[in-house]
């Protein structure tokens, strides 16, 4: 293994990685594992990852966990980039099709990193907030580890998420209020319940799952990294980790200094990083009253806004905000067109990258890609409310 040490993206503390770490201990924001690039890339070359298995583990020597620990694995990761054509000819479009992991959500990555790793140091009680997929995908990993999960969801949440997750054996606890209400009844019950938290950057290894979008984008394409990102955020981790990602394949000399302009997409009913991004703060306020269909955007306040703000800024993108309706609309122009049953969070970057288009902000030509972080198939009684009118 070739992780060194947690360092704060803030403050630049260090922490030790051999104990379980959640926030900094001096200013209670995300930690980031520090890997040791030049030692792994004693290994690890753009060559000797043409051999290797599909799954994200293949870039084992960037992710943490000792080498002789087996990791907590259902085969995440390795998923199609397809180009899409059909749905923008004025763009050259590629879709990341995130539905094709493990519980059918991109979680699965973050969830098998830092499951494995948090087994690995003794935790044998999760907790987390969900707004449903991370719920599942947690839900999956717990029950491969052989460890309990509790998983707090809003009540509203899409049904599938919650059967899933209990048909997975994870102790299941419905939420009157948002993904910050489940977040607060974690943290309150925590210490008592001797449960590990693994809320979305308040542990440090499910950003470095979501490092290897990055890390499988560049592959992908040649080691061409995009013009375009159009990423759905709610707490943000991919963009966040597919930025780390970019830096450390700097470092390992297989990408240049060029990066993507990333643009961070939300809900117009839950939009506090475009509120923030526009307001030119540095940190976003909580969002009050968050209401959209698309569930994992519903996030009013994220603990990695600062880390998003400064991603979209320096890469010179945005922040951009979709309706309920436009997603609805688009959801079927996609499918029709594509092939694919897409989330509604996918759906909010198609819809977004028509606006963005519009206005002028990608230009023609240009190379897109878009995350469909999920599949359509959890949303069903969003999707069937909207066809029966
Ligand atoms: C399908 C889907 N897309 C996007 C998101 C937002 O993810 P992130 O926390 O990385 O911003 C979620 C989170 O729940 C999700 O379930
Ligand atoms: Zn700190």
């Amino acid at each position: 293994m070739f992780l060194k040490r947690l360092e704060c993206s803030a403050c630049g503390l260090e922490h030790e990685w051999s104990r379980l770490q959640n926030l900094c201990h001096s200013c209670n924001k995300p930690l980031f594992a520090i890997v040791d690039l030049a030692a792994a890339s004693g290994t690890l070359t753009r060559d000797t990852l043409l051999a290797r298995g599909r799954s994200l583990w293949r870039y084992r020597e960037v992710l943490p966990l000792p080498s002789d620990v087996e990791p907590v694995s259902l085969g995440e990761g390795g998923t199609p980039l397809l180009r899409a054509s059909k749905f923008a000819d004025d763009v050259e479009l590629w879709i990341k099709d995130e539905s094709l992991n493990p519980t059918q959500s991109f979680k699965a990555r973050g969830m098998s990193v830092a499951v494995s790793m948090a087994r690995h140091l003794g935790a044998t009680k999760f907790a987390a907030p969900s707004a449903g997929n991370a719920g599942g995908a947690l839900a999956a990993y717990a029950a491969r580890a052989g460890v309990e999960a509790h998983i707090f969801m809003p009540r509203d949440t899409p049904r599938a998420n919650v059967v899933e997750c209990r048909e997975l054996g994870a102790h299941v606890t419905l939420i009157e209020g948002l993904i910050t209400d489940c977040g607060a009844e974690i943290a309150r019950r925590r210490e008592n319940e001797g449960w590990f938290d693994m809320s979305t950057l308040k542990e440090p290894y499910r950003v470095e799952g979501k490092k290897t979008l990055g890390y499988e984008l560049a592959e992908q394409l040649n080691w061409q990294l995009p013009d375009v990102i159009l990423y759905p955020a709610g707490g943000g981790t991919g963009l966040i980790g597919m930025w780390k990602a970019f830096d450390e394949m700097e470092a390992l000399g297989w990408i240049g200094k060029d990066r993507p302009r990333m643009f961070a997409v939300q809900a117009a009913g839950c939009a506090p990083i475009v509120r923030a991004f526009e307001a030119g703060e540095k940190s976003a306020a909580e969002f009050p009253n968050a209401n959209t269909m698309a569930s994992g955007l519903r996030v009013p306040k994220a603990i990695g806004d600062f880390l998003m703000l400064k991603i979209i800024r320096e890469s010179d993108g945005g922040a951009i905000a979709v309706d309920d309706e436009q997603m609805i609309r688009v959801t079927p122009e996609v499918g029709g067109k594509e092939g694919l049953f897409i989330c509604p969070e996918g759906a909010a970057c198609f819809a977004a990258l028509k606006l963005l288009r519009s206005a002028n902000k990608i230009a023609s030509g240009e190379r897109v890609v878009i995350f469909n972080t999920g599949s359509g198939i959890k949303y069903l009684e969003a999707y069937d409310r909207v066809s029966a009118g």
